[in-house]
């Protein structure tokens, strides 16, 4: 979709819609009002009649609304003028370009971006409403012999800001938003591809890709020199799939050269069976899914490209099937990681941890300046904070401060959980270094402290993102998270955020 920035009055916009809202009950806008001038009360005369109470999520289509250059006029409820925020302002963008989507019009103009959210910029506002409207055109359809077409599918989205000194700021927060969304995007897509056709290699080859297109390097670490680097613990994980796993480097060089870089490192578990510790049949097609966290990282990389930040990023994805087979990992095989410390899997379904571990001691090779994973990594994250919030760890509480205003920022949010030694307990063993579960107690804090003791040497964060990477149920899909987290973190270090 295309996206433009305008300041001016909604009477006087020659666009084949122009959307208004309404608060509850019936209280127009600023935009409504000026349209209702215009319209010698037209507007005013319906919402009294009862056909737009403002209800949030409530849409109302006009035709020939008199005194107005625009085809049609949509009203959108949204809901409380008092209890307008955050998610308000998204859920009344996306049912505009939902039911924009739905009729004719080619191109929209929106007025929704003029109303005051609590706390936010103008610049806010774009950016949250570019990132909410290419999401909700998203689709994943590719697989389908008879695709669904939109007759007339909406092209160009105008967002009205009210101030002309606010255009230069709302510009740039365009740019930012369609950079999130297209990362975002390509996330989804990553996710929601099939297990057969998303495997490790499939996934390097989507990271060669987009590092031809973009001035990004690219290495593949395949299986032989993985284990000429002692990454046995990852290589266990491997053992039991012919798909051959690869450890997935990226290399964006926007900073000065000696400038440290931000390095993320993302899951690519491209299906997940829990290996020999078989999973129950239920809903283990979800486990596609169980690469969100590399897709993420991927997609922030092509975000942070297309904007051409100033910084130096590194994204590491070790990327394996966990399968059972005959030469798959058994429980009780002790492995030796990368960093010298020896494993105990009592369990082949916590993998996640397994290839981690050795990925973010790789990743000490490029002295990191801060060191973020992001892991689709416990069930037990889901049953805390359900499919709202990530879970957050760090062993810095600077760097947690910052990715939980980033999430707020981004309405990604998450949501930081407690990595007191305490808890390491859970992991010791008698005959290894560490066992790779606990019982199921804190079952997504003992996974993090996995994880801590192999990140010590840096200021390291973890976000668990086992409930908000995908949703499950009839609209089940990717949800491209935390690209946009992500992205806000990163433009808010280089304080490029207004
Ligand atoms: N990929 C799963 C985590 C997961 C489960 C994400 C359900 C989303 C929904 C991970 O590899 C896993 O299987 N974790 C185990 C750990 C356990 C064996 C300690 C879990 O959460 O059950
Ligand atoms: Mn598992
Ligand atoms: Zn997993």
């Amino acid at each position: 979709m295309e996206f433009s920035i305008k300041s001016g009055s909604p009477e006087k916009q020659r666009s084949a819609c122009v959307v208004v809202g309404v608060f509850e009950p019936r209280k127009l806008t600023l935009a409504a009002e000026l349209l209702d001038n215009a319209a010698h009360n037209h507007i005013s005369d319906i919402v009294r009649r009862g056909d737009m109470e403002g209800k949030a999520g409530s849409t109302l289509l006009l035709h020939n609304v008199p005194g107005t250059l625009c085809d049609r006029v949509l009203l959108v409820g949204l809901g409380k003028e008092k209890e307008f925020g955050d998610k308000e302002f998204g859920d009344a963008i996306r049912s505009a370009v939902k039911t924009l989507n739905e009729t004719g019009a080619f191109d929209g103009t929106v007025f929704l971006t003029e109303t005051s959210v609590r706390k936010r910029t103008c610049a806010w506002r774009v950016r949250q409403a570019a990132i909410v409207a290419q999401e909700t055109v998203y689709r994943f359809d590719q697989y389908k012999s008879k695709k669904d077409k939109v007759r007339r599918p909406l092209r160009k989205l105008t967002f009205i800001v009210d101030r002309r000194n606010e255009l230069a700021a709302a510009e740039e927060a365009l740019k930012q938003g369609q950079a999130i969304a297209e990362g975002m995007s390509l996330a989804k897509d990553l996710g929601n591809l099939p297990p057969n056709v998303c495997n490790p290699a499939h996934l390097a080859e989507t990271a060669r890709e987009l590092a031809n297109e973009h001035k990004i390097d690219c290495q593949i670490i395949e299986r032989d020199e993985m284990a000429d680097l002692g990454m046995h613990s990852l290589l266990a994980v491997a053992r039991g799939s012919h798909q051959p796993p690869k450890l997935i480097v990226l290399h964006y060089r926007g900073g000065k050269a000696d400038d440290k870089p931000v390095v993320l490192v993302g899951k690519g578990i491209t299906f997940d069976t829990g290996g020999i510790s078989l999973k129950p049949a239920p809903e283990m097609d979800e486990m596609k899914y169980d690469m969100c966290g590399a897709a993420s990282v991927i997609g922030t990389i092509k975000a942070a490209a297309l904007l051409k930040l100033p910084l130096n990023l590194t994204v590491i994805v070790p990327a394996s099937e966990n399968m059972p087979g005959g030469s798959a990992t058994r429980p009780g095989d002790i492995v030796t990681s990368m960093s010298g410390q020896t494993i105990e899997i009592l369990n082949t379904d916590a993998e996640g941890r397994l290839i981690l571990c050795d990925a973010l001691t790789f990743a000490d090779r490029f002295a990191p300046e801060v060191l973020i994973d992001i892991a689709t990594l416990t069930g037990a994250c889901v049953i805390a904070l359900g499919h709202v919030a990530s879970g957050l760890y760090a062993n810095n509480d600077g760097l947690a401060r910052e990715l939980l205003h980033a999430g707020d920022e981004a309405h990604d949010r998450a949501w930081q959980m407690p990595l007191w030694n305490d808890y390491q307990e859970a992991l010791k063993s008698p005959f290894a270094d560490m066992a790779n579960v606990g019982n199921r107690a804190g079952g997504s804090i003992t996974a993090a402290c996995f994880l801590a003791r192999f990140t010590k040497k840096h200021s390291w964060a973890h976000l668990d993102i086992a409930g908000t990477a995908w949703k499950s149920g009839v609209d089940k899909g990717a949800t491209g998270r935390p690209v946009s987290l992500l992205v806000h973190y990163l433009l808010k270090r280089l304080g490029l955020l207004s």
